[in-house]
């Protein structure tokens, strides 16, 4: 029986266990996208994980959608993050930077002076963002003209190097959430009438031009992507998600990835048996586990690592919660985003309890 306990090759990387803390956007930089010092000590503090990947990172500064997210394009960001991986790494961790594009779903006010937020089609979702004051509706984007279809993949191309220069182990791509690759892939925000839009083929291009150019970049070994087929968050939608996704996938083994991350929250199809024979790499299952669910996943074959998001957030030693089925602490929803230490760095390990 695979125990969450076991070691696991995942990419370059054999892990300590197949526990995974999830990407979660805790809001704790500068308004230069810079991290904040606490930032290194939170990770530090989750580095038993087999895995951590870090928050959702703007690969450039269009890609900024919320306030007080980092970035992963100045030197001040490099540097800040070189603190980050070097206290993860002096504990025996490894950490992945997740680069988050959001697209449509920022807002001028978070983006260069005179910006507007970029997509497939200028389609404006539904809904809104958090800016520096406060809920803004999301405002119609500029749909992008193929040569800033290709800046934006060279953006992603260079925050996938400056990740490793920073001491990352690797990098996910956020491709799901509705953000910019999302909105690429799926129906309901591109209708793009050239190699970007229309067929399946072409919505998914985007996508697999961006890992092409990390993977050149850096190497599949070092590359995931998360997905989460059928979430619908930021009022993305899909005509035929079973099809989208299934064709995205089977494109990916060529490019021999680390891993594919599926978080799946209340989708109709069981995507994790339709994709999973179609993958060459770790399969990685997040989206609501606890310790039973995740070790049945990892029983019944049917993932490689177990992703947990809000139980790692809450728990910072949660392998060894669970090797000892202790309690667990409850996550603060209300100091998930807010600024400083407190819902952050403060919540107790089980010997400090
Ligand atoms: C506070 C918070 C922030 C999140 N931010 C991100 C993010 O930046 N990128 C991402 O891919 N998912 C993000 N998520 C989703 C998680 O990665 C994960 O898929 C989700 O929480 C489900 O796992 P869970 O039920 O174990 O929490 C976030 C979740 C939480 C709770």
């Amino acid at each position: 029986m695979t125990s969450l306990f076991s070691t696991v090759q995942i990419g370059r990387y054999t892990l300590a266990n197949r526990m995974v803390m999830a990407p979660m956007t805790r809001s704790r930089a500068d308004d230069a996208g810079v991290p904040s010092d606490l930032v290194a000590t939170y990770y530090a503090q989750r580095s038993s994980a087999g895995l951590i990947i870090t928050e959702g990172v703007f690969p450039s500064a269009l890609g900024k959608g919320y306030v007080r997210t980092p970035g992963i394009e100045t030197d001040e960001q490099i540097a800040a993050w070189k603190q980050v991986t070097e206290a993860v790494h002096a504990k025996g961790g490894r950490i992945f930077m997740q680069l988050m594009h959001c697209g449509r779903v920022s807002h001028p006010s978070l983006l260069p002076e005179g910006a507007q937020p970029q997509a497939p089609s200028a389609i404006k979702a539904a809904g809104q963002t958090w800016t520096a004051t406060g809920l803004h509706d999301f405002v119609t984007p500029h749909a992008m003209s193929v040569a800033e279809i290709a800046a934006v993949i060279e953006d992603y191309r260079g925050a996938a190097r400056r990740a490793i220069e920073a001491g990352f182990d690797g990098v996910e791509l956020h491709t799901a959430s509705g953000y910019l690759p999302e909105q690429f892939l799926s129906t309901g925000s591109n209708q793009r009438d050239d190699q970007y839009g229309g067929s399946v083929e072409n919505r998914a291009r985007f996508v697999l031009d961006v890992l092409a150019a990390m993977v050149q970049e850096v190497g599949g070994d070092r590359v995931g992507i998360k997905i989460s087929p059928e979430m619908n968050f930021n009022d993305i939608s899909d005509a035929n998600p079973q099809e989208t996704y299934t064709y995205l996938v089977g494109q990916l083994s060529g490019l021999n990835l680390a891993y594919l991350h599926v978080a799946l929250f209340g989708a109709k199809v069981d995507y994790h048996a339709v994709l999973r024979p179609l993958f060459n790499g770790a399969y990685l299952v997040g989206g609501g586990l606890n310790k039973e669910a995740a070790q049945a996943l990892l029983s019944e074959g049917r993932a490689d690592a177990a992703v947990f998001g809000s139980t790692f957030l809450a728990n910072p030693d949660l392998p060894e919660r669970f090797k000892l089925d202790a309690g667990l602490n409850t996550p603060n929803k209300d100091t998930f985003y807010s600024p400083g230490a407190e819902g952050y760095i403060d919540y107790p390990t089980v010997q400090g309890a």
